[in-house]
């Protein structure tokens, strides 16, 4: 590119569908990862990441992922962000269809951008963190001062003073100040959907509330739409709008925030609630609900992936793939059971404790116990 046909500034994202148009939709993504094994080194298997996975993130809201680790969380946010080819399904921006045939992946990934919850490894040491934030735009035709300009007002945004740190090099700053560059960063192409994997996990706890709360602040200030991953349920029930909770590679649950943690519908979910720390000495359990490790995803249990571990599980269980049912208030759960009488229709837990279900004190089986009647 010459310096003539260089851009002062990136053109404003367009919104094309309107707000009744979800910004994302993800339809039936799957990912199976095969794995070599043996003396001839053939496929021997294939670890079933991520499995039939639809849902739709509205413009301007947080949608948060939550599950236990090897849930599928990154391999989901690889997926949209079309970092690795899915097995089978189809990601829809703003109503488009994303890649051959639909939207170029150039244009998608301005509009979408990602963090990771490493901040040294997604920034180049080499380079400056001016220079890292100047990168992208520059790429995309905005004129070296203009995008050095873009470097520092976004440095200024994320809470760095530009005198005090756009020359610095990743290794000179702290684990905090290095991810709020990466915000920075992923700013920088002017995007409407952030997909934030992870962002605060490697943080101390202090810094933590800090980045959450600047999360929070640009997602108004510039008027995006988060998808936001943790393992930790606080973070993800501070930050999100609705939650969508995974297990063993597919959707157990989904619906707004509050409703779920008041009123989880899926056993799962239950239990993940049942098992985070309470701050309140009333509503401390000496022993965690929920046991045992996943089953592996190269061999998950037959018809529901829970039931392993799931102390309501019946013979259909082992049968039948239990799919998305709606409930009220736009809650769904993906349970066989959740309509049938013998179940409770929610499983309640003490307002606002987040650890106690009212009504059933062991939701969990130990696995091992739980697979003899599998
Ligand atoms: N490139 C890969 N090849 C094989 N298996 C993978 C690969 N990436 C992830 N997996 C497996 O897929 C499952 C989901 O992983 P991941 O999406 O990273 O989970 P999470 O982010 O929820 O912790 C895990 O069992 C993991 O080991
Ligand atoms: S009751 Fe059955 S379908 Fe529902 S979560 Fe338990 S095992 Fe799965
Ligand atoms: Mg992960």
């Amino acid at each position: 590119m010459t310096d003539s046909e260089a851009v002062a500034d990136l053109p404003p994202p367009v919104d094309l569908g309107g707000p009744a148009q979800p910004l994302l939709t993800v339809r039936g993504l799957t990912k199976h990862f095969p794995f070599k094994g043996g003396m001839l080194g053939r496929t021997a298997g294939v670890v079933q990441a991520v499995d039939d996975v639809s849902f739709e993130l509205r413009k301007g809201e947080t949608l948060g992922i939550v599950g236990e680790s090897g849930c599928g969380k990154s391999t989901t946010s690889r997926l949209i962000m079309s970092l690795i080819l899915p097995s089978a399904g189809e990601v829809l921006f703003d109503g488009q269809l994303v890649g051959p045939g639909g939207m170029a992946l150039k244009d998608y990934r301005r509009q979408v951008q990602m963090v990771f919850q490493d901040s040294y490894s997604s920034l180049n040491p080499r380079l400056t963190i001016q220079e890292s934030i100047a990168f992208a735009p520059t790429v995309h035709g905005l004129n070296p001062l203009a995008a050095r300009g873009r470097a520092q007002d976004l440095l200024q945004a994320v809470g760095l003073n530009p005198t005090q740190f756009a020359r610095r090099y990743p290794h000179e700053l702290s684990g905090g100040q290095r991810q709020r560059v990466n915000i920075a960063r992923a700013l920088a192409l002017r995007p409407r959907l952030i997909i934030l994997d992870e962002p605060v996990s490697a943080l101390d706890k202090s810094v933590e509330a800090q980045v959450l709360n600047l999360l929070s602040d640009l997602k108004t200030q510039f008027g995006l739409t988060y998808l936001f991953i943790s393992h930790d349920l606080n973070v993800v029930q501070y930050m999100s709008d609705r939650v969508l909770v995974m297990y063993l590679g597919r959707i157990a649950e989904i619906g707004p925030v509050d409703q779920i943690y008041d009123t989880p519908a899926h056993p799962y979910t239950a239990a993940l609630l049942a098992s985070r720390p309470s701050m309140d000495p009333d509503h401390r359990r000496e022993h965690a609900p929920l046991t045992g490790d996943p089953p592996n995803p190269v061999n998950p249990p037959s018809g529901c992936r829970f039931r392993t571990r799931c102390s309501f599980a019946e013979p259909v269980c082992a049968q039948t793939v239990p799919e998305l049912a709606p409930l009220d208030r736009g809650q769904a759960a993906a349970c066989l059971m959740v309509n049938d009488p013998r179940h409770s229709r929610h499983l309640e837990f003490s307002p606002g404790s987040g650890a106690h279900p009212k009504k059933h004190t062991a939701p969990i089986k130990q696995a091992a116990q739980a697979r003899g009647a599998a």
